[in-house]
């Protein structure tokens, strides 16, 4: 099969998350995310000790680490070897030898055992345009038994366009000063000019298009989307 037509993921992954020298800092600049919420979603939802969860653009691997204490079998999914790196060398500090991690990227993972009870995503699937999103969410249903579940968190624009100015003048002004401490109003700004969050009234559609129902959806400022959905 001809596939010059796929990206390269690598490309698209955000040059930072390459860094081993950003990798290090990453928790700190995020302010140590933590996923029991995410957690806590899907226990809500049945899952337990015979679950598999994969984790897509797993980063530091903040909710891999933390779902290998509650779920039988978690595969850490990211595209970046630094990423990667970091998530092996924090399972293995904290005994987590479970904790199974692959190199790849939402377009070329491929799942292998019995099908995924979950699929978990927090701020990546962004790096994608919304062509190859809809691409990522029909593989995300594929690796997911029927019945799985989705937990999707992401930066998604949840505003008309008419109001995109006054939501990111408001957003930008809330940021940190110092890059290390926090996301600041250049990384923002550069995240709005280069990065492909979508709208809402568009990523739903997708969803339903790749066959998800989304059961719930949070949204704060605008601008983060908390969203589960169940394969149908
Ligand atoms: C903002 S970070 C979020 C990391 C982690 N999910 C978290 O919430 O801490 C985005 C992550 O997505 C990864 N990434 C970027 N493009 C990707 C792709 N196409 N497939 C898989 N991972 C990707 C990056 O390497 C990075 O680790």
């Amino acid at each position: 099969m001809n596939t010059s037509w796929m990206p390269d993921e690598l490309v698209h992954a955000g040059p930072e998350h390459l860094d081993p020298g950003f990798v290090a800092g990453f928790d700190r600049k995020q302010g140590y995310p933590d996923p029991s919420d995410d957690i806590a979603e899907l226990t809500a939802h049945g899952l337990g000790k015979d679950a598999t969860v994969v984790d897509l653009g797993a980063g530091t691997g903040r909710f891999a680490l933390a779902a290998a204490r509650t779920f039988g079998r978690v595969v850490a999914v990211d595209v970046s070897p630094a990423m990667v790196a970091s998530i092996e060398e924090r399972a293995a500090e904290a005994g987590l030898a479970r904790v199974e991690t692959v190199q790849a990227g939402f377009l070329t993972y491929g799942h292998t055992g019995p099908p995924a009870d979950a699929v978990h995503t927090r701020h990546a699937l962004h790096q994608l345009p919304d062509f190859w999103k809809t691409v990522a969410l029909h593989r995300i249903a594929e690796l997911l038994r029927p019945g799985g579940v989705l937990r999707l968190r992401d930066l998604v624009y949840d505003f008309p366009p008419s109001r995109a100015a006054e939501v990111f003048e408001e957003w930008m002004s809330g940021a940190a000063d110092d890059p290390a401490l926090g996301y600041t109003a250049a990384d923002y700004a550069e995240h709005i000019r280069t990065e492909h969050s979508t709208y809402r009234w568009l990523l739903e559609p997708m969803l339903d298009r790749a066959g998800f129902d989304i059961v719930r959806a949070d949204f704060a400022s605008g601008l983060y989307g908390a969203y589960t959905c169940v394969r149908r």
